[in-house]
């Protein structure tokens, strides 16, 4: 089945060689963009829609998300809004809730998150583990996002659950990745003071990449520290948060092909500090936004919001801001098929309710997401 888009006032196609057009339409057959030009030339295809003067994008690429999980933690975000600091510690709750939840239940629950993120124009998903923390949770975790989720990510170095901290590397590095290893593409440390330290977090990464997993890693959420010098060192895809950097941070990651991946809606739930995105732009370091949705430090599945505090409050121009929610998403999942638009990339696309990408940010908080294809199929 194929369709023609028509009438595109705005066409982001974040192809090198195309750019952006205007008065544009697109061609998605076989599940990808067979033809990008002028809306006059349009060729026909089984179904045609109108986009009647307004932008097309590609679909959001999440490159950072937590959605294997039961209950949430509202009453934990209320008391922060009240002053109370955020705590690693707050995983925990998730932790006992998400092991006495059925795998029926946790299914329906990640669905629920990646539909809601496919209405706000989100189309590729990285999913986590990280809230079972045992051997048989993480993998049944990671087993449930593998079957919903374009990227899965071992994260049973999210925080040590209970008890002694190098018995309990030893089983991540064990037992744990041997059952988790084979359901995964991705290995993801949380590096922080309150979860590992850089020797933990060197032995993990060494163990998975022995295992034949890709890093990527938390690092610089709350405090400076080693994480963002052990992705680049690690060549790990993608140093996420990046709040807090040194510069010999942003030097090592501009020297890299290590993305920085900034979360917004972690500072916006959490009061601390935005990333200072302008800082890692004008040093040449490539810079995604993702939403890092999960029950404690961040429960929005939404890139728009994302976009728009990223444009209000870390230096971002809205374009830049746009481009870092497709293409520099893809570049932390190391995918080329997603995040543009160019002929033969995945047929994953959006319509904006807005005649131009700007209108992401200059309307906060406004449903803007018209229309959704993934691989061809319309989702909203
Ligand atoms: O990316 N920081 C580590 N992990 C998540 C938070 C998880 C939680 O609080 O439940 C994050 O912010
Ligand atoms: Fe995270």
């Amino acid at each position: 089945m194929s369709t023609v888009i028509t009438n595109i006032a705005e066409l982001v196609t974040n192809d090198p060689g195309i750019g952006v057009l205007r008065d544009a339409a697109l061609v998605l057959d076989g599940g990808k963009v067979a033809w990008v030009g002028d809306s006059a030339q349009a060729p026909p295809a089984d179904e045609r829609f109108d986009a009647a003067g307004r932008a097309v994008l590609p679909g959001f690429v999440d490159s950072h998300a937590h959605l294997v999980f039961a209950g949430d933690r509202a009453e934990e975000f209320s008391a922060r809004m009240s002053g109370e600091p955020y705590a690693a510690g707050g995983i925990r709750t998730t932790v006992a809730a998400t092991r006495a939840a059925s795998d029926e239940a946790l299914e329906a629950n990640l669905r629920r998150l990646v539909a809601e993120m496919a209405r706000q124009g989100t189309t590729t998903v990285e999913c986590k583990s990280g809230y079972g923390l045992d051997v048989e949770n993480e993998a049944r975790s990671l087993r449930i996002a593998g079957r919903v989720a374009d990227e899965v990510t071992f994260l049973g170095a999210h925080v040590v659950p209970s008890g002694d901290a190098d018995a309990y590397v030893s089983l991540v590095t064990g037992p744990m990745l041997e059952a988790c290893a084979p359901h995964a593409r991705w290995i993801d440390v949380f590096c922080e003071r309150g979860a590992f330290d850089g020797d933990q977090t060197r032995e993990i990464l060494t163990a998975g990449v022995a295992k034949g997993l890709v890093p990527r890693l938390h690092a610089g959420q709350l405090g400076p520290g080693p994480g963002v010098g052990l992705a680049v060192e690690f060549g790990a895809a993608s140093a996420d948060h990046c709040t807090f950097l040194t510069g010999a941070d942003v030097d090592a990651l501009a020297g890299s092909s290590t993305v920085a991946t900034l979360l917004p809606g972690v500072e916006f739930s959490t009061r601390q500090p935005y990333p200072d995105a302008r800082r890692l732009i004008d040093a040449g370091v490539t810079v995604a936004l993702a939403s890092d949705c999960n029950p404690g430090s961040c429960y929005t599945s939404s890139l728009p919001f994302c976009i728009a505090v990223a444009v209000r409050d870390m230096g971002m121009t809205p374009r830049e801001a746009v481009w870092a929610a497709t293409a520099g998403g893809a570049k932390a999942l190391r995918r080329t098929d997603v995040g543009h638009l160019g002929v033969g990339a995945r047929a994953d696309v959006q319509v904006l309710d807005a005649p131009s990408q700007l209108h992401l940010a200059y309307r906060p908080g406004v449903p803007l997401t018209a229309a959704v294809w993934a691989r061809g199929v319309r989702q909203v």
